[in-house]
């Protein structure tokens, strides 16, 4: 934290003259344990917060101007607008604390004419990789502006808020568990998110002799957003072909028997198969959830196991890259569970790996996805972090 601290300060001296007076925030980014796909389709979810994610050192400057600048982009340079002028992106990545505003704006909290704010960010949540950078930006913005103008907004607002943001001003049509994730992070707690009715439980997560190690694929996503958003229009396209036949709010409302009941009436095949992840990646989660409160962390893994499969052939969002990774952790011995984590199509695998097996996991890994894929992997041993705090 001192390491991160320096910089803060640094970059505050160096951008906006002192760090005098400057208040310190964290949100930390997410991984998800299980439950992929399902948060736009009214099913369960299995996120945690990890102690890596998104710090801001944050001063008023006294003007109508807000002014924010990355130190993990310095060739950027400082981020400006004008804090009664929020309905324009600026096509930069301040779009996501700007779109904060706008959406707190638009739910009746304004900042003061003078309520300008001097702002470093900082990040160590690896770039692109799918642990949710965006929407830990978007809960450390409005937990630093819920502070500093009293606004004491609670963890589920703040979620509802930043997905609005994210869906409305960035046009990202996602899904709440990221920010939920984030904003409501508990230390060793896994969240047990029900996106139907936000229903929530706390589970412990805390592993005895094993690890949960991100690998990040390195590879870029470029093509996630449009991807992402056709898988949802496939999903609400098998709903719709479905509800010909039965009345359903979401494709989860189905259990895996009811949908083969009814699975009949999807005569494209492409529809079939993501309604038959969306059913049996609930399912998946509500049974993984139940083995883990059992005590019984090998049937949780081969729960993700399953999960990836399903991903990979129902819901097609793995890529060579996720699964050269995944095809390798699956070949270590000591690999409890391991599969793609967050959008796909590059990005991370989440594994929970033996202790004494991290070291020959990171290794045989990443040997075999240099061989495959021909650049190299990183890897992440991570922990289950609090959400957003003033440190
Ligand atoms: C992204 C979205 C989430 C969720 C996941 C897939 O991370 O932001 O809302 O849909 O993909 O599970």
């Amino acid at each position: 934290m001192d390491e991160i601290r320096t910089i803060l300060k640094n970059s505050m001296e160096e951008v906006f003259g002192s760090f005098e007076g400057a208040n310190v925030y964290f949100a930390p980014g997410r991984v998800n344990l299980i439950g992929e796909h399902i948060d736009y389709n009214g099913g369960h979810v299995f996120p945690c917060a990890l102690t890596i994610g998104t710090y801001a050192a944050v001063r008023k400057n006294g003007t109508g101007t807000m002014r924010l600048y990355s130190a993990n982009f310095p060739q950027n340079g400082i981020g400006s607008f004008a804090i009664n002028a929020l309905d324009e992106r600026q096509k930069r990545w301040t779009d996501y604390p700007k779109g904060v505003l706008w959406a707190l704006s638009r739910h009746g909290f304004t900042l003061p004419a003078d309520g300008g704010l001097d702002v470093v960010y900082y990040g160590n949540i690896p770039n692109g990789s799918g642990l949710s950078s965006s929407a830990s930006i978007e809960v450390l913005t409005a937990k630093y502006l819920s502070d500093l103008f009293g606004f004491d907004l609670d963890g589920v607002y703040v979620a509802r808020l930043c997905k609005e943001s994210e869906n409305l001003f960035n046009g990202v049509n996602c899904g709440i568990m990221d920010q939920f994730a984030i904003a409501m992070g508990a230390k060793d707690k896994a969240i047990f998110l029900d996106t139907a009715t936000l229903d929530y439980t706390y589970v412990p997560f805390v592993l005895s002799n094993a690890k949960i190690v991100i690998a990040c694929s390195n590879k870029k996503r470029g093509l996630a957003d449009s991807e992402y958003n056709k898988r949802r229009g496939e999903c609400e396209a098998a709903l719709a072909a479905l509800n010909t036949v039965r009345p359903l709010k979401a494709l989860c409302d189905l259990t895996p028997e009811q949908f083969e009941e009814i699975s009949g009436v999807l005569t494209d095949p492409v529809l079939l198969k993501r309604a038959r992840h969306a059913v049996t990646e609930n399912d998946r989660t509500l049974r993984a959830v139940e083995a883990l409160n059992a005590g019984d962390l090998t049937q949780f893994g081969e729960l993700m196991k399953a999960s990836h499969d399903s991903l990979r052939y129902d819901f097609e969002v793995t890529g060579p890259e996720l699964d050269a990774l995944y095809d390798a952790a699956c070949a270590v011995d000591g690999v409890i569970g391991s599969r793609m984590t967050g959008a796909g199509f590059g990005g991370c695998t989440v594994s929970l790996v033996r202790e004494d097996a991290v070291d020959t996991f990171v290794q045989s890994v990443g040997e075999a996805y240099r061989k495959a894929i021909g650049y190299d992997a990183s890897f992440y041993v991570v922990s289950v972090g609090d959400g957003p705090q003033n440190i």
